[in-house]
Order: C-alpha cells, then sequence, then structure tokens
C-alpha cells in the first residue's frame, strides 16, 4: 500500500466497491450520533466563518461506527483534500514528513488507528500539529543538522479504537475530541433500510428492523448482515428481505436473537465453562478462545459490556446472569443476586 495517497472512497484499502458505495457522502445522510454531529457542525460553521482551518479532531470508539465515514465527510464539508494514512503504516520520520509536506493549505491528514503510531514519529507530530512546522534532520551523527520547515495550515484528524492506548502529550493536541458509541436498534435500521435502497433490495420494515436488532450496533456489521441477508432471500426465497427471511439467514450465520456471533458466544461460554463464569484475565480468555487479546478488547468485548453479559472487575471478566441465560445455563445462586441487580 502506497504510504502517500489522496483518498477516494474507492481507495480505502479496508473495503471493497460494494461498501464505498453505501458510505455516506454527506453530513446529513450520516445517521444518528448527533452529539458528535452537532458539535462538527460547529467547529465547521466557525472555522468558515473565520476562513481558518479546522481545530485538530480525534474520533474514538469501536470499529465500523463511522469513524473514517466521518472523516471523509468533514474533508467534503470543507471543501479540502483528504490524505490517508495510518499509525502501523507509517515507518521512518520520511513518510510522515512526506504526508505532511504534500498538504496544501486547510488540508486534512488522516491517520487511522493513531495509537499505533512509533513514538520516534509522535515527536515529529508535534510541532506540525501545534505550530505547523517539521524539523527534518539531515545528515547523520555529529554532523547531524535540524533544518526547521514550514508547513501549510492543516488539520489533522486521527482515529482510534483505544483512547487509553494515546499519550497524553498526543490527546493534548486535538481541539476535538470525539467518542462514537453503539447505535440504537432505530438508527441502525435506517442505516439498513437506506442501503437497501441503494442495493436495490426489496426489503419491509420488519425485515429492515430484524437485521438493525442483531448487528452489534454498529453500521458497518448491518451493511454486512444486509448482504448475507440478501443473498438468502435471492438463493433461497423470492428475493424480498422479510422478517422470517432475515431471521433464517442470521440464524444460517450463527447470529443469535440477541445479536451476538459466534466469537461473542463462544467467549461467553468460555468464561462460564472453563473459569466458573470469571472472575478470568482477558488474556487467560483470549488464549481460551484463540482470538488476540487487542481484538477481545476493541471489538467484542465494548459490545458484550455495554448489553450487559459481561463485567470488567478489577480481578478480571465476569460473565452475568445474562450470559449464562444466554448460553443456556442455569446461573450459580450467588451469581444471579450479584449481577442481576
Ligand atoms: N452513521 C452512519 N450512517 C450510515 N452509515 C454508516 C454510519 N456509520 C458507519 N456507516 C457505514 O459503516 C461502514 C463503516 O464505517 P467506518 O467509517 O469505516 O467505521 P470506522 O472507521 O469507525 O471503523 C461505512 O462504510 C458506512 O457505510
Ligand atoms: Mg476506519
Amino acid at each position: 500500500m502506497s504510504k502517500l495517497q489522496v483518498t477516494t472512497p474507492e481507495s480505502l484499502p479496508e473495503e471493497t466497491g460494494a461498501d464505498a458505495a453505501l458510505r455516506p457522502s454527506r453530513l446529513d445522510e450520516f445517521v444518528g450520533q448527533a452529539q458528535v454531529k452537532s458539535s462538527l457542525q460547529i467547529a465547521m460553521d466557525a472555522a468558515k466563518q473565520r476562513g481558518d482551518t479546522l481545530d485538530h479532531t480525534l474520533f474514538f470508539g469501536p470499529p465500523g461506527l463511522g469513524k473514517t465515514t466521518l472523516a471523509m465527510l468533514m474533508a467534503h464539508e470543507m471543501g479540502v483534500q483528504l490524505r490517508t494514512s495510518s499509525g502501523p503504516v507509517l515507518e521512518k520520520p520520511g513518510d510522515l514528513v512526506g504526508l505532511l509536506t504534500s498538504l496544501g493549505p486547510g488540508d486534512m491528514l488522516f491517520i487511522d488507528e493513531i495509537h499505533r503510531m512509533k513514538p520516534a514519529l509522535e515527536e515529529f507530530l508535534y510541532p506540525a500539529m501545534e505550530d505547523y512546522r517539521v524539523d527534518v534532520r539531515i545528515g547523520e551523527g555529529p554532523h547531524a543538522q535540524t533544518i526547521p520547515m514550514a508547513l501549510e495550515r492543516f488539520t489533522l484528524i486521527g482515529a482510534t479504537t483505544r483512547f487509553g492506548l494515546l499519550t497524553p502529550p498526543m490527546r493534548a493536541r486535538f481541539g476535538l475530541v470525539e467518542r462514537l458509541g453503539f447505535y440504537p436498534a432505530e438508527e441502525l435500521q435506517q442505516i439498513v433500510t437506506r442501503s437497501a435502497a441503494i442495493l436495490q433490495v426489496p426489503m419491509d420494515e420488519a425485515g429492515a428492523a430484524e437485521i438493525a436488532r442483531r448487528s452489534r450496533g454498529t453500521p458497518r456489521v448491518a451493511n454486512r448482515l444486509l448482504r448475507r441477508v440478501r443473498d438468502y432471500a435471492q438463493v433461497r426465497a423470492d428475493g424480498r428481505i422479510t422478517a422470517a427471511v432475515a431471521d433464517a439467514a442470521l440464524a444460517r450465520l450463527n447470529v443469535d436473537e440477541f445479536g451476538l456471533d459466534d466469537m461473542d458466544a463462544r467467549i461467553l461460554s468460555t468464561i462460564i465453562e472453563k473459569f466458573g463464569g470469571g472472575p478470568v484475565g482477558l488474556g487467560t480468555v483470549a488464549v481460551a478462545v484463540g482470538e488476540d487479546a487487542g481484538t477481545l478488547q476493541d471489538v467484542y468485548e465494548p459490545y458484550l459490556i455495554q448489553q450487559g453479559f459481561l463485567e470488567r472487575t478489577p480481578r478480571g471478566r465476569c460473565a452475568t446472569a445474562l450470559a449464562y441465560r444466554r448460553c443456556g445455563i442455569t446461573p450459580p445462586a450467588g451469581q444471579t443476586t450479584i449481577f442481576d441487580g
């Protein structure tokens, strides 16, 4: 992947053309997150009125909730170019300097997974964010020279799934910090309905509601399930998505009625069956289910906690009474009183 690229919706490495078609292209098509949208709107209107660049902005929250989409929408609204990169892709200071010096006045630089940026590179980013300047080192050893280089005024947009892993000086340099949370079913239903219209899939309201309810609060999951249900509807039904068709298709995908997928279910049953319901450390659970601990923490845990299946205690993760019920196991007497309240 090129380290320096201008983003069009099609060029994002994480998605295919089909995903790009579903990505909202205007802020008013972006469903939900009302609080976040209004803060962004105010900041953008104010910047436009002053003829200024937008403050550096950080989005954080679990994957698939719209961080990248918002970055693209903001560049579009501000009428500037968006260049994209990501923490793990930036290796040398030169990579970052190359990106920064390529920015025109007011342009935006999007750094995804910014918590994974090397500390040595972060040091370069600080003066760039504060004073629109990079210090370029020329030569080696005792003859090395540092030459300050002026940059255009730009906006850095960072995205991260792990706010806690961002260094304090990094956090402090963002003027706007916005957290994206899981979407309620009504909003996911709007998203699925919009996507079905774009994909020209016939679907009734109950069908949309069923997909929405089982999408882990996540637009990316909702769009993915919609495509799978569409395939099923086409091959096994008359092409139309109804609640019954959605239910049958999602059952085949092992998405249960709580919206939990295979891995969610495995995590819960592992904690209950192998570790007596917890408390058990995240690393131990990760090994037992064969998934990376970071992924457990970023992708699976936030939703399980939000939905009341899992509790994070100082001594480790505990399955709640609801988790026992989901696994079809009667919770131990003590557990019910502790976790049901
Ligand atoms: N609020 C929203 N309204 C409509 N679609 C959305 C919304 N948020 C996300 N999506 C859809 O979900 C997909 C994933 O969003 P993305 O911005 O890539 O998430 P993130 O960068 O947080 O992982 C996008 O392709 C887009 O189609
Ligand atoms: Mg993203």
